[in-house]
């Protein structure tokens, strides 16, 4: 950690086999090489044929991520209920009914800084959850005190929702990340008010591909308008995501800096 600064790097959606071992291959050298004292990923989709499981939970913990956050797709796999009861650092959003499984927020220790951490969905073209706006700001303010970092993975479709929610939040969290559509955005800032801001961080999974599933199966997909099986890509598979710089004296985002490792 340099003096008076920290970096924590968030990464894109992890899909499939391919990403998280891409993750376990490379995650702990680029943590060395690149001085990022915390890990967030979004891993929704890391667990084969999507959704997130025990074994690739922990996986992906041992590759050195801290923090995994997720989206609408971590249902999909039943077992996925105990994993979030029982890991507090495996979070589900947070504007999803109070009676789900898990948390929607944790708080991580970095280097004896504590850093909340925040996952919401969005809610234009996705489910009809409680708002994510006000969802956030109940959760800063119940935890007001008690961190010294906020950062928020917000899972969502339209662009729109999420720079509001970004400039909403502006001044009163250290980050917002953009996740779930798999393809990154060249929009990284720093707000006015010492926010970061990325609108979506794209995808850690094979890129010869659409959004991660083989080519064909999704082309078949529009052209026949019926259901398919969904299969993951094969080939080479890149990291996507984004390093925030944050001042540990201001608690606020000094650089953000978007990156991709092929
Ligand atoms: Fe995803
Ligand atoms: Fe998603």
């Amino acid at each position: 950690m340099t003096k008076g600064e920290a970096k924590i790097l968030v990464l894109g959606d992890i899909v499939g086999n391919a990403g998280t071992s891409a993750v376990e291959k490379r995650l702990w050298n680029l943590r060395r090489e690149n001085g990022i004292d915390m890990v967030i990923a979004n891993g929704e989709n890391a667990a084969e044929g999507n959704g997130l499981n025990r074994e690739t939970a922990e996986r992906l913990l041992d590759a050195g991520v801290d923090v995994i956050t997720s989206g609408n797709h971590i249902w999909k796999k039943s077992t996925v209920h105990s994993l979030l009861e029982k890991n507090e650092n495996i979070i589900r959003p947070a504007n999803y009914p109070g009676e789900c499984p898990g948390s929607g927020y944790c708080i991580f220790d970095m280097n004896s800084y504590k850093v909340l951490v925040m996952n919401l969905l969005g809610t234009v073209f996705m489910e009809s959850l409680d708002s994510p706006f006000v969802t956030a700001d109940k959760i800063l303010s119940r935890e007001e005190g008690n961190f010294d970092f906020a950062i928020v993975d917000f899972h969502a479709e339209a662009t729109s929702e999420k720079i509001a929610l970004g400039r909403y939040l502006d001044g009163r969290i250290t980050a917002l990340f953009g996740t779930h559509t798999h393809v990154q955005t060249a929009d990284e800032q720093v707000f006015g008010g010492g926010t970061g801001y990325i609108t979506d961080v794209g995808m850690c999974g094979p890129h010869d591909s659409v959004l991660g599933v083989k080519s064909d199966i999704i082309i078949r997909k529009f052209l026949m308008k019926m259901p398919v099986h969904h299969e993951e890509a094969e080939g080479d598979v890149s990291l996507c995501g984004c390093i925030f710089t944050v001042s540990t004296d201001s608690y606020r985002t000094v650089k953000t800096e978007r990156v991709r490792w092929d």
